[in-house]
């Protein structure tokens, strides 16, 4: 089944978004799989965001995601990767659909609150970077047949 990586970047925790961007995937239907609150290190920062390595901003980048605990989260279900991605909105929080996250509750790129793996490949390696394997829960939600039919 097909996995994304969600991230609330220190910016959300610090504001105190956690649980309406919780509340987001909870309600539209996707199943949590992984779920924790953790403070980053800069190795692990530079190696999720290593294809844009090159670009003038990285070094920002790295600093904005270590600067304070992120909140990891593993979700999983049909067409996860791409829903999740426009409920997220586009990555300038001014150009991000008004219903969004970053449409609704961000105004700067530097600060979009909340990541989503881009393709279902990047989903697992994210995934796997973040989480033990012992930190990811098979669980089957008792609403799943009132969502799938
Ligand atoms: P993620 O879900 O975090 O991967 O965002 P994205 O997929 O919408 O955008 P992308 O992967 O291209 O960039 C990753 C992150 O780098 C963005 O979410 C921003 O936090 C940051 N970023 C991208 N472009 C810029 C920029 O021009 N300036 C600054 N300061 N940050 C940027
Ligand atoms: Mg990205």
């Amino acid at each position: 089944v097909e996995q994304s990586y969600i991230m609330i970047k220190p910016d959300g925790v610090q504001r105190g978004l956690v649980g309406e961007i919780i509340s987001r995937f909870e309600k539209k239907g996707f199943v949590l799989k992984g779920l924790k609150l953790f403070q980053c290190a800069k190795d692990l920062a530079q190696e999720h965001y290593k294809d844009l390595k090159d670009k003038p901003f990285f070094p920002k980048l790295i600093d904005y995601i270590t600067s304070g605990p992120v909140v990891c989260m593993a979700w999983e279900g049909d067409g996860v990767v791409a829903s999740a991605r426009k409920l997220i909105g586009a990555t300038n929080p001014l150009q991000a659909e008004p219903g969004t996250i970053r449409g609704d509750l961000a105004v700067q790129t530097g600060r979009n609150v909340v990541h989503g793996s881009d393709s279902p490949d990047n989903g697992k390696r994210e995934i796997a970077l973040w989480f033990k394997e012992s930190e990811l829960c098979q669980w089957e939600p008792v609403q799943t047949p009132w969502l799938i039919e």
